[in-house]
């Protein structure tokens, strides 16, 4: 009978979709679990078949046939070809109305494709990100689904079940059509990427002051106490304070220092580019981590480059220490701000009518970006109508506070040495967010004096050119 029928599947036994598939098991759904080489399925069932109502199916068709209608299908298998070929094979076996999934780490452009692809045939088609690593995917991540806001009707209480929860309320909304979530997923990347890079800075600048790392370790635990309060600063703490077994000193010290990526740090920036909105400290993180990749260009440059030794000497240690920690939370809450920024340009061009206030309550649990500094731009936002998050009265003023120190640290660094891109990305955003007059007065100049691209005058309407040589 009906009632027997599971109420939801998933495709992929990978370590995302069986998390996910033990989630979804674990409060009280009916789980119908699938993987393209069947010895996957049958070691999860085997290993946690006892955690709950898991129905395991060797053929595609049976799997969709073990599932209520419409059925709602989660797919969480390598993002790309992989996603393509589950698509293709699922389609002739669908009926009208049915929800198809992507849980993977979809670029939002094929998302879209694949949305409007099924939408013809009569589907629904649900671009979800999911964040939160494995761990998140079995114990509750964060997740940012987008699709038809009917199918989100069938498959958001289910989505929300699964979700991190805080103060009692789900980390998952529906975000908006297409591929709004998966754009939101992406975005939270590149935020989750400036994050990195900033404590990567402040890391190097205790370094520079001398601290061991048991007081490097000491000061990210202490900062996790106050408004830098977020999982990836207690995790810094945890890092620092490492010992490695082989040396006896800390790990941190014999690790390569050459940071890998992905690509949606990447993503992030790229889109950026393409809707002009300014994401300089994302942009930074992607480029730090590029040149730490680039050991040609390191070796080359370490030969023939000569300047300060990465030393800073101050007189007051602790104070400096707090100045770190008050650029290192102005830093993030522009980083923050561009990636919010991003989000809403993006919705005016891809036409999604995203709440981004309701952005920040997801990532307030479930994901790497976690962080208490969310709780206050989600009720910003809920607060009232915001062009960017620099200028809710909260955010100003504690950068407003914040910056004289900030300004110290990114000096100090300059000075002594110590690449700080990021901490200074982010200042020369603030400086030239609030700045009354840029100086794209002079390139506009240039511009018509070199190509005739003409320009606007402060003090009347129109589009002006003029002969820089001879006029006048
Ligand atoms: P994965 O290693 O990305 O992918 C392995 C899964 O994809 C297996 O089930 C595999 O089936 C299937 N697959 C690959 N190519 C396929 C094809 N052409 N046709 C059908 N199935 C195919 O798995 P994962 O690490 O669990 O990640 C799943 C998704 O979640 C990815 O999009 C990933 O980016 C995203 N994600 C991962 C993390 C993470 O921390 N790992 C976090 C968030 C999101 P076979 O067993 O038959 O090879
Ligand atoms: P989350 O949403 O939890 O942040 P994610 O987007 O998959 O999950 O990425 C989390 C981290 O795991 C990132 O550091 C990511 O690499 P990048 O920083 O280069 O983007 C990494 N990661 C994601 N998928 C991975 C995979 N399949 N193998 C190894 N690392 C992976």
């Amino acid at each position: 009978s009906e009632a027997q029928l599971a109420n939801v599947g998933v495709i992929g036994m990978a370590v995302m979709g069986s998390n996910l598939a033990r989630n979804l098991a674990r409060n009280g759904h009916r789980v119908a679990v699938y993987n393209r080489t069947t010895a996957k399925t049958d070691a999860v069932i085997a290993e946690h078949g006892h955690e709950g109502d898991f129905r395991p199916a060797a053929e595609l068709a049976d799997f969709v046939a073990s599932l209520e209608r419409p059925r709602r299908i989660i797919i969480m298998v390598k993002a790309g070809a992989g996603t393509d070929a589950t698509i293709d094979s699922l389609l002739p076996l669908l009926d009208e109305g049915d929800i198809v999934v992507d849980g993977g780490n979809a670029f939002f452009e094929d998302t879209r494709r694949r949305e409007e692809k099924l939408r013809g045939l009569g589907f629904h088609f649900v671009g979800a990100g999911i964040s939160g690593g494995e761990v998140g995917a079995l114990e509750g991540p964060s997740i940012m689904p987008g699709g038809s806001a009917e199918s989100y009707e069938a498959l958001g209480p289910i989505l929300e079940s699964i979700s991190a929860k805080v103060d009692g309320e789900p980390c998952c909304t529906y975000i908006g059509t297409d591929g709004a979530g998966h754009f939101v997923k992406m975005v939270h990347n590149g935020i989750e990427y400036a994050d990195m890079q900033f404590i990567g800075e402040a890391y190097e600048l205790l370094k520079a002051l001398g601290l061991s790392h048991e007081e490097m370790a000491d000061t990210f635990a202490a900062w996790n106490e106050g408004d830098l309060d977020s999982y990836l600063i207690e995790i810094t703490s945890e890092v620092l304070r490492k010992v490695d077994p082989a040396t006896g000193g800390p790990l941190v010290e014999v690790i390569v220092d050459a940071a890998g990526m992905k690509g949606t740090g990447t993503w992030t920036v790229q889109s950026a580019l393409e809707l002009g909105t300014p994401v300089n400290t994302i942009a930074e993180s992607v480029f730090a981590r590029a040149i730490s990749s680039s050991p040609e260009l390191r070796r080359a440059a370490q030969a023939a480059l000569h300047g300060p030794a990465g030393t800073i000497g101050v007189e007051d240690r602790a104070r400096f220490l707090d100045q770190i920690r008050q650029a290192l939370w102005a830093s993030k809450v522009v980083a923050y701000a561009q990636g919010l920024d991003e989000i809403r340009m993006a919705a005016d061009e891809y036409g999604w009518d995203i709440n981004v206030g309701e952005v920040a309550k997801i990532w307030r649990g479930g994901c790497i970006i976690r962080a208490k500094l969310l709780e206050r731009i989600r009720s910003e936002y809920a607060a009232g109508q915001l062009t960017t998050l620099l200028e809710a009265p909260s955010v100003a003023a504690g950068l407003a506070d914040a910056q004289d120190a900030w300004r110290t640290v990114v000096a100090e660094a300059v000075r002594g040495g110590v690449p700080v891109p990021g901490f200074s990305a982010a200042l020369a955003h603030y400086d030239q967010a609030r700045a009354p007059r840029l100086n794209a007065a002079l390139t506009q100049g240039l511009r018509d004096y070199f190509g005739a691209h003409t320009y606007r005058r402060v003090d009347r309407e129109g589009t002006f050119h003029v002969n820089w040589s001879t006029d006048g």
